[in-house]
């Protein structure tokens, strides 16, 4: 017997051969609720002349301007934080440009393709500027983010030099830790409490205390720490009273980034989560976060290799190119590659990697392509390279006629370097999102999917990889909250 949810995230029981039969079934009877209720409304559209009438503008709710500062609290200040914040500081002091973020260089088509209106994201939608974001954090280590970003030697030190009095006042919080999660690092600056719920609430005097000494209007949590060892949800996770119940009673399945996930949502914080975690990927969260109108998303920045698969897969499939293997190997040197060496550590990273070709494939759909597949995902540490990964890829297709054919990528990327504007656009995004009536209270904010390889959305529900269904997804939710039209690419208009 096992579970499965439906399309209205209610759940069922029945017998399967096994949990990848019962995934299956999931995906299909949500795929036929869904593409049944588009049937639905595509006749109902017809019949009321809805398809080549411009769509009235709907009222989407309002969206409270970004007054004030944003206060930026990250927990985890290694390579990715410290990337992220110097790199702020650099744009602000026009040092350098945001390459890579969608929320500052990006832009959104409105209306027609004739009709020339292209704004900037940052200008469409009432964002935070740079110059208002205020930043603190925690970390096991006492390094201040001037010796954290050293450290980590993803920037230039002639840059971080000019960035030292900035970067070196920020200093880590006392971190809420356990090492039975994180077994290849232990540190000094940690708290102390009898109970789990005596730390989360020492992490909920830190957001605020630092609400408080920042003169911040707003705040937002960004998970940049390590990955934890993997675990699966159990009773403790399942609503707020058994999670709080499990606080007070040490319960050795509560990993200190729920606590810190907790304590955010607790006071009304977005939290967002960038490594590959339960996190906030659990029950008592989705409960919390509605609750409070704090919006939660995740998990596991989508940046390098996955960035890749979720590129090229959707073109196979939408070519009917047959796939019957994909070997994708890393070597990385970081600490984030010392920590995955860890072998439970390494479990939640590919468990988060390895869900992106079965969604995007449908094998179920097309099970004579892509049936088959042997998928491998390979982390190797490797101190030479530091931050600098080498993702290989090896693809094995076939074509017409069967006939096989193979695809090589070597992608020599630079982790934190491609994990900083996601980092930016998050908590931006995520802020917007908190402004906004119509999303405050949704929870899981699923429009933000193109930022995760492991994308969160309601039970019953599977996610989108394609990356550019997760683009289209995230426009056309800034385009329906300024109730302007939503570009389906139809295009029969153009020659009427
Ligand atoms: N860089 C990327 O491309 C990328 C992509 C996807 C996910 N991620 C994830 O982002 C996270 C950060 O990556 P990174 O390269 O900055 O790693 P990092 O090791 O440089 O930094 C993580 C920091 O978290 C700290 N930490 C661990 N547990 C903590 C806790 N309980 N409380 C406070 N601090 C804690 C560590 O001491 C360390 O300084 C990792 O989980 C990584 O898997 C990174």
């Amino acid at each position: 017997m096992a579970d499965w949810w439906d399309a209205d995230g209610r759940r069922h029981r029945k017998q399967f051969a096994n949990a990848a039969v019962a995934r299956e079934h999931e995906h299909r009877e949500t795929a036929l609720a869904h593409a049944e209720r588009a049937t639905r409304e595509m006749k109902l559209a017809a019949r009321t002349g809805g398809s080549k009438r411009s769509q009235p503008k709907r009222d989407s709710g309002t969206i409270a301007p970004a007054k004030g500062k944003l206060g930026v609290m990250i927990p985890g200040m290694g390579a990715v934080a410290t990337t992220f914040v110097a790199g702020v500081e650099a744009i602000r002091k026009g040092l350098a440009k945001p390459i890579g973020s969608l929320t500052q260089m990006g832009t959104v088509r409105l209306g027609k393709r004739t009709d020339g209106r292209s704004p900037k994201i940052k200008e469409f939608v009432p964002l935070a500027g740079l110059d208002d974001l205020v930043f603190t954090g925690w970390d096991i280590f006492e390094d201040n983010m001037f010796e954290a970003a050293s450290n980590a030697g993803v920037l230039d030190y002639r840059l971080l030099e000019q960035l030292k009095p900035f970067l070196s006042s920020i200093t880590p919080r006392a971190a809420v830790f356990d090492h039975n999660y994180v077994k290849k690092i232990d540190g000094p600056n940690v708290k102390k409490g009898k109970t789990k719920m005596d730390l989360a609430e020492q992490l909920r005097d830190d957001i605020r205390d630092f609400k408080k000494t920042s003169g911040a209007t707003r705040l937002i949590t960004m998970w940049c720490g390590s990955t934890e060892s993997y675990i699966e949800p159990t009773e403790a996770h399942q609503s707020l009273k058994s999670f709080e119940k499990a606080l007070r009673e040490n319960d050795e399945m509560i990993a200190p980034s729920m606590m810190y996930a907790y304590a955010s949502l607790m006071e009304g914080v977005p939290f967002a989560n960038g490594a590959p975690n339960l996190t906030v990927d659990l029950p008592v969260m989705l409960e919390l976060s509605r609750k409070n109108e704090a919006p939660i998303c995740g998990k596991d920045f989508k940046t390098g290799q996955t960035l890749m698969k979720t590129v090229l897969a959707p073109a196979f499939k939408a070519r009917l190119l047959g796939l019957s293997g994909w070997y994708s190997t890393n070597i990385l040197g970081n600490r984030d590659g010392e920590v995955l060496d860890d072998p439970g550590s390494f479990k939640t990273k590919e468990e988060s990697k390895l869900g992106v070709l079965e969604h995007i494939l449908q094998p179920g759909l097309y099970p004579e392509l892509y049936g088959n597949i042997f998928h491998k995902v390979r982390i190797n540490y490797y101190p030479p390279r530091g931050d600098n990964k080498e993702g290989w890829d090896n693809i094995d297709i076939f074509g017409w006629l069967g006939y096989p054919m193979q695809i090589k990528v070597d992608f020599l990327c630079r982790d934190s370097i491609l994990a900083a504007p996601i980092v930016l656009d998050l908590v931006l995004l995520m802020d917007l999102a908190q402004r906004c009536s119509e999303l405050r209270g949704l929870g899981i904010q699923e429009w933000l999917s193109f930022y995760f390889k492991s994308p969160m959305t309601v039970p019953g529900l599977y996610p989108e990889h394609d990356l550019f269904i997760q683009l289209m997804k995230l426009k056309n939710t800034l385009r329906h909250l300024k109730g302007e039209e939503l570009i389906t690419h139809l295009g029969l208009e153009y020659y009427d």
